[in-house]
């Protein structure tokens, strides 16, 4: 079977970092490109640490295209809580220059757009941070419409948030971006908490990720040690949920995923829920659907998935 062509949009981000290396090491997937966004950190921390993530993983050959860096209204509040002052505070990432892709002097929505244009097959876009760049392509693009097979994102929930009480971090740092995805007609996944909190990186995930001997597996054990910490300190959870791959996996190998085709609004004027997504799973109201929403996640298969990928590119980059 032929690799599916994707492009991720990204805000590393501890678990951006390894749904970027699920995304280069596993050969199903072919990724045409990485291009960033503001939201985990500033801008350009976030292309910084993207290029170091591919650089580790000896993936250098992939363009890098940086985007917005701020949401399409009102002001960047990045999570600096969650994700530290880099961006993807823990390990040593020092990575020589030289080896990292550069970063390529167009903007995010041209990069994706020439890339989406000249894909012989469609193309699925899987973004894992704000959805700015994505909206803003849409807007700006619409013929990249046609070429689009699918728009994965991680963000949302069927059930409560994580920024705010009813909203979740990708939305609510730009609710009009995710509304404008939401709303522009083409095939939709979304993977929100409900499934990602599933996705724990338990310590025997992290001594898994130790035990590669290799420097990839050294730096992701450091991530989700630092990660394990902000989570406790913050949600008072044991283990910290590692979101963005399950997006990744979602396309990579779409049974790890369950999903029900329900219709998905943004709360854009709450009083106390801008940002939210209002999802009517059990179809309560007469509206059309106009997302598949993650229901249920294959946590051992997901584990498996990442951790194949991770030992295949740390052994390769030595
Ligand atoms: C999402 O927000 C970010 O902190 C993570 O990278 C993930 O994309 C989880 O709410
Ligand atoms: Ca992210």
């Amino acid at each position: 079977m032929e690799a599916l062509p994707v492009i991720v949009d990204c805000d590393p981000g501890h678990d951006d970092a390894l749904a970027l290396l699920l995304a280069a090491g596993d050969p199903r997937l072919r990724l045409l490109g990485v291009t960033t966004v503001a939201g985990n950190q500033t801008l350009d921390k976030t292309t910084r640490n993207a290029r170091r993530m591919l650089a580790l993983a000896g993936v250098a050959g992939i363009p890098v295209a940086a985007g917005c860096d701020r949401p399409l209204v009102g002001d960047l509040i990045v999570a600096g809580d969650i994700h530290g002052e880099s961006g993807l505070d823990g390990p040593d990432l020092d990575v020589p220059l030289a080896g990292m892709p550069r970063v390529a002097d167009v903007h995010a929505v041209e990069l994706m757009r020439d890339l989406v244009a000249g894909s012989p097959d469609p193309v699925t876009l899987i973004a894992l941070g704000p959805l700015t760049n994505v909206a803003l392509l849409l807007r700006t693009h619409p013929d990249v419409s046609s070429r689009l097979r699918r728009i994965v994102f991680m963000g949302g929930s069927t059930e409560r948030g994580n920024t705010t009480p009813y909203g979740e971090f990708n939305i609510v740092t730009d609710p009009e971006a995710a509304d404008v995805v939401l709303r522009s007609g083409l095939p939709i996944t979304m993977i929100g908490l409900n499934v990602t909190h599933q996705a724990l990186a338990t310590p025997g995930i992290i001594a898994e990720f130790q035990g590669m001997g290799t420097r990839l597996g050294a730096v992701c054990a450091e991530l989700m040690t630092f990660f394990a910490g902000a989570y406790r300190r913050n949600f008072g959870f044991p283990d910290p949920p590692v979101h963005d791959p399950v997006a990744i996996a979602a396309v990579l190998d779409p049974p790890i995923v369950r999903t029900a085709a329900v219709p998905v609004a943004v709360e854009l004027t709450g009083t106390h829920t801008r940002g939210a997504t209002v999802v009517d799973l059990h179809r309560r109201t007469a509206t059309a659907p106009n997302a598949d929403v993650a229901v249920a996640l294959d946590v051992d298969a997901f584990w498996r998935l990442l951790m194949t990928a991770v030992r295949k590119l740390g052994a390769a980059a030595g």
